[in-house]
């Protein structure tokens, strides 16, 4: 399943709440929520108020009125026959009878996935498309790339909503290079994901005056900060929800949350330089991911820093690599500080440079999928998250082939 499922439980009986949160969480993908708000919730476990049934089932209709892909699942002690029909009518999905049974909680679960999933595979065609940027260490550019290529892209397309997230959580300065306030970000929003909804995201968003809008980290540089697991896929269920494009600085640690950012995201974009140490820790990376068994044509090398006497050792590392190279970024270091000094993007600052150029040149390759010169996937990995690659036994026949950029 590409995403987490929320789960909010309104019950009086604490029995009942028990068993259906000790059921829900032994189940992967499920997110249980700890109050009885139904934030953004995908199935909500309600009692019936026996006493005045006719309030649940307004309660119902309300609820169902706001969102109408919620799944509302009705608990009681007692239940009528015409109590049940009306319960249906009015759009309860499903009835379970108190005391609950492991084996009632999982045949209801089992068909509310059915459901689900052929919900969610019609909303991911019209969900945005997300680019992760990782370096393979730090300074390589990745912040750079990733906020240029945002920009760029919402420059292209200005209809079209696009997101910028910094998912650095030891540098978390990304809202220097477009001279945003990065007070709020994912460290809030994470606090308390399982209420997280489309309102509460759109009210942590910056804008840029590009129209990108620009979600920090709301990490101060040496804060001890990690997002709660399924934090990240959450978030970005909901971000590529409401935008076209969502790019993410990844920064260069692969740790938890960069990896959720990493399995969500349509493309990869590697950044590397062709020093010595940033090739090496390339090689290892590439491997991690294909042993990882990430689609082939999901992941793109993009060199920076590229000097034209480069060309040989750029040869080497395509060779030592075995990858097609997707893209070569101009060595100009002068733009790329200036333009960080003054919070304003390359292709703003230096549209007319050689490093500009390339932004406003190449960023439809990113924005169209998947990149050109990439390899074509090979193997059943696509649904699988990064961890669960990691330790299957299967290893991915990428078949890549090298050649010139
Ligand atoms: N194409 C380029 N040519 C020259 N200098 C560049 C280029 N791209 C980025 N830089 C410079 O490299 C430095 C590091 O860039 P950036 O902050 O984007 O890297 P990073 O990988 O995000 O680093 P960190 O690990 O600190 O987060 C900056 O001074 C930036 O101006
Ligand atoms: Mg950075």
């Amino acid at each position: 399943m590409a995403r987490l499922i929320a789960v909010s439980i309104d019950c009086r009986n604490e029995e009942v709440r028990r068993t259906f949160e000790a059921i829900a969480s032994r189940r992967l993908h499920y997110l249980v929520a700890k109050g009885q708000g139904t934030g953004a919730a995908d199935m909500l476990l309600l009692e019936l108020d026996e006493f005045r049934p006719q309030h649940t089932f307004d309660r119902v209709r309300q609820l169902l009125s706001a969102a109408p892909d919620l799944e509302i699942f009705l608990t009681a002690s007692r239940m009528d026959p015409q109590l049940l029909l009306e319960a249906f009518r009015v759009g309860v999905k499903e009835f379970l009878p108190q005391p609950l049974t492991k084996q009632d909680v999982e045949a209801a679960l089992a068909r509310f996935e059915e459901r689900f999933a052929s919900k969610a595979s019609g909303l991911e065609m019209h969900a945005g498309r997300v680019v992760a940027v990782f370096g393979v260490r730090g300074g390589v550019g990745a912040s750079t790339v990733a906020t240029n290529l945002a920009v760029s892209i919402q420059q292209a397309q200005r209809q079209e909503p696009a997101a910028l997230v910094d998912l650095d959580v030891h540098g978390g300065e990304l809202g220097l290079f477009l001279d945003l306030p990065a007070s709020q970000g994912l460290t809030h929003l994470a606090q308390d994901i399982s209420r997280l909804d489309e309102t509460i995201l759109r009210s942590t968003l910056a804008r840029h005056s590009s129209g990108l809008q620009f979600l920090s980290s709301g990490c101060e540089a040496y804060d001890d900060a990690k997002l709660a697991p399924g934090s990240m896929m959450r978030i970005l269920a909901i971000l590529r929800s409401i935008h076209r494009h969502v790019v993410i600085d990844c920064g260069h640690i692969l740790e938890p949350s960069v990896r959720e950012a990493l399995d969500s995201a349509d493309q990869i974009i590697v950044v590397t330089t062709l020093s010595l140490p940033a090739i090496r820790r390339a090689k290892r990376l590439l491997d991690l991911l294909s042993a990882a068994r990430y689609p082939a044509d999901k992941i793109a090398l993009v060199v920076n820093r590229y000097e034209k006497d480069q060309r040989d050792l750029l040869e080497e590392t395509k060779t030592l690599l075995n990858l097609r190279i997707a893209g070569l970024i101009p060595n100009d270091y002068e733009s790329a500080s200036e333009a960080i000094n003054q919070g304003k993007p390359l292709t703003v600052m230096a549209s007319k440079t050689s490093i500009g150029q390339w932004y406003l040149r190449e960023v439809g390759r990113f924005v169209a999928e998947p990149v050109e010169g990439a390899a074509s996937p090979k193997g059943p990995a696509k649904n699988l998250s990064f961890l669960g690659r990691c330790f299957s036994n299967l290893r991915m026949d990428v078949g890549r082939k090298p050649s010139a950029v």
